[in-house]
């Protein structure tokens, strides 16, 4: 059986790939700092799970952790464009010097194959839709040079050392568990959460800014294939992980607003620094090389989404209701 490591394992994305592989019946060790990512996140998996809390600025931990491991998952990173512009040392360490240092130990481990998350920020506001992976990125913010940076690293791997690497792309990724409470939360989840507190979101510039927003589980099945994909079709490549669709934020304040009885239209705040205008990909590549299909719709995440955010937030509320 294949053994997995899975980086940021305690996070949102790295959760889930967790959760399904251990469903599957494969091995699975699991690495977070905690600095983002939380244990409730793996929670009642302990027991099966090779949980070690390791930082991805910590050389020797790193190394350690990939001996053994046939695939590794590389999701660890410390996330967020605006909080890579107000500060970008912290995620310029994390980002660039930790995927180093994961390369470093799995090519001294003799690691098969990485699965990387890359970021389709790389593209940044060049004209051109849908964004195919061919196009000379020309990221802005320090968060897409870093994730960048990561896949040219990636790619110097396979091609100087022959370790396999596959980069992911991934296009605003959202779901259950994905971190709704902090100023740096994706735009999904911070709304959710607010309609539900009844306080008011707000939407940076004019709302009519797109994104190919995807549901968690699709990014999850573009993992598993990229592992499970024969080396002549996936290794060494980059490919965009999306649904195809082209959705702006007005419209997904609109359907939250209606999935969850929030009466209350939006309010505009000023446009954000280092945002990309648009963001649409062309999925074709990801289809062709490893059969890759987003099952798991726009409308249909969201109505998963919210349905887990209600979950939750009932359950805490509950909590401390009784609690008092
Ligand atoms: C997101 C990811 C990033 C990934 C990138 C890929 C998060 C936190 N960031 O960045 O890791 O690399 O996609 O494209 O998931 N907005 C509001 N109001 C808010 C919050 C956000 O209007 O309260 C707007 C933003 O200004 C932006 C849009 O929503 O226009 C999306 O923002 P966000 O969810 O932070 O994602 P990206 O910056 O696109």
């Amino acid at each position: 059986m294949a053994l997995y490591l899975i980086t940021g394992a305690a996070g949102f994305i790295g959760s889930h790939l967790v959760h399904t592989l251990i469903q599957r019946g494969d091995d699975v060790r699991a690495l977070d700092n905690f600095s983002t990512g939380r244990r409730e996140n793996l929670a009642n998996l302990e027991k099966q799970l090779d949980l070690r809390e390791v930082d991805l600025r910590d050389s020797i931990g790193v190394l350690n952790a990939c001996v053994g491991v046939d695939f590794i998952l590389h999701q660890g990173a410390l996330p967020s464009v605006p909080r890579s512009v107000s500060e970008p040392r912290p995620s310029h360490e994390t980002n660039i010097d930790g995927t180093f240092n994961l390369l470093e130990g799995a090519r001294a481990a003799g690691v098969k194959r990485i699965v990387y998350a890359a970021s389709s920020s790389a593209y940044g506001n060049q004209p051109g839709f849908p964004r195919v992976e061919s196009m000379k990125p020309q990221p802005i913010a320090p968060y897409p040079v870093q994730k960048l940076a990561g896949e040219l690293y990636m790619q110097s791997y396979w091609q100087v050392y022959g370790l396999e690497t596959v980069c992911l792309r991934y296009f605003n990724i959202f779901g259950p568990r994905q971190v709704a409470d902090s100023p740096y939360s994706g735009v999904m989840a911070r709304f959710i959460l607010q309609m539900m507190r009844g306080e008011q979101p707000v939407i940076n510039g004019d709302g009519e800014q797109g994104r190919d927003f995807t549901y968690v589980e699709n990014a999850v099945q573009a993992n598993l294939r990229a592992c499970a994909a024969s080396a002549e079709k996936v290794a060494g490549r980059v490919f965009n992980v999306a649904c195809g669709e082209r959705h702006t934020l007005n419209e997904t304040y609109e359907i939250l607003a209606r999935l969850l009885g929030y009466p209350h239209p939006p309010q505009y705040g000023p446009d954000r620094a280092g945002d990309v205008r648009d963001s649409l990909a062309d999925i074709s590549a990801a289809h062709k090389a490893m059969n890759y299909v987003p099952h798991i719709g726009f409308e249909e995440g969201l109505r998963r989404t919210v349905e887990w955010y209600q979950a939750e937030f009932s359950a805490s509320f509950h909590k401390q209701d009784g609690a008092t």
